[in-house]
């Protein structure tokens, strides 16, 4: 197990459950099978659409002695049709209702996009807000931001009050994000990262045609093969010799452990620059779907 510490002192387990996509009916296994299988860092999000069977799994985990609240790191994001100083707060305690919690360890802005209080998903342009800080206090531990771009996340730190202490974007070895990672770390920003096994069962329409596998990746697979370890886990193992935090998602219990075994394969110097040279910069997740016709967002990653 590896913990990060946060500027708050808190400790971030590296390595977290991910639950994007997690579907109703599975993920409150998915929740249960983790923390048997030792993970302490669980990642949900309202939109996500299933924290409801997420809180109940956790109501068991906690009644069936399985693990202590205060043992368990819990992440869950605000929406984008929340961002007005008056619903942030219904909006978390929706997500706490939802999770059975008293208090969050952590609450993340989902995405710099603000759409309008009654709008689940923006697909015209007067269902968008201007963006606007949201920011909460108590019962969140910690907070910070998503889907937070270097210029996004500089213009934040100039009058923030209560800098991030995470920004959470997607993170792997086709997207390194060098730069971001730099400006976190030399501001103790800790970075985690999403989709680290590329997504693979993200909906149709998200995908574009002749996406990259990273499992499959030949370089990937090789270092697997060296190792004797699966692909999966060179890809979360390369996280943790960049010193970020990574939320693999799986509700198949034998890939849940497997992907927490990842602490125990130790890259060499050799395979991280191999892996060091598979960066072009690829997004699996380009954020187009908030770059609507006459819109106020355009080129959400400032790239
Ligand atoms: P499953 O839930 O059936 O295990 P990401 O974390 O990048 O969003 O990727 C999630 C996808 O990767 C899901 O399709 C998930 O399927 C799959 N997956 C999770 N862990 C592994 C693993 N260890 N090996 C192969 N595929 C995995």
């Amino acid at each position: 197990m590896k913990f990060y510490t946060l500027k708050n002192d808190l400790n971030l387990p590296a390595i977290g459950l991910g639950t994007w996509k997690s579907e109703p009916g599975k993920v409150g296994n998915a929740v249960i099978e983790a923390i048997k299988a030792g993970y302490r860092h669980i990642d949900c999000a309202a939109v996500y659409g299933n924290e409801a069977e997420v809180g109940e799994a956790l109501k068991t985990a906690f009644a069936q002695g399985l693990v202590e609240r205060e043992d368990l790191w819990i992440t869950s994001k605000l929406w984008n049709n929340a961002h007005e100083s008056d619903k942030v707060l219904p909006a978390l305690q929706k997500t706490l209702a939802d999770l059975q919690l008293k208090y969050l360890d952590l609450y993340l802005i989902h995405w710099p996009v603000a759409f309008k209080a009654d709008v689940g998903f923006a697909s015209k342009a007067d269902e968008f807000l201007s963006p606007e800080e949201a920011y909460n206090k108590g019962i969140v531990k910690s907070i910070g931001v998503s889907n937070f771009s270097l210029k996004k996340l500089k213009d934040l730190l100039v009058d923030a009050t209560h800098p991030p202490e995470v920004n959470q974007v997607e993170l792997h070895p086709l997207l390194q994000q060098k730069e971001l990672l730099e400006f976190c770390d030399t501001n103790s920003i800790i970075l985690t990262g999403y989709s680290p096994l590329g997504s693979g069962d993200r909906s149709q329409d998200m995908k574009k045609e002749d996406e990259p596998s990273l499992l499959e990746n030949k370089v990937i697979t090789e270092i697997a093969k060296k190792h004797n370890c699966s692909p999966a886990q060179v890809l979360l193992a390369w996280h943790l010799s960049c010193g970020t935090a990574v939320i693999p998602k799986s509700t198949n219990p034998k890939r849940i452990k497997e992907n927490l075994e990842s602490y125990d394969v130790s890259l060499t110097d050799e395979d991280l620059l191999k892996i060091k040279s598979l960066d072009k910069g690829y997004r699996y997740v380009d954020a187009k779907f908030f770059e609507v016709p006459g819109g106020p967002y355009k080129n959400i990653y400032d790239e």
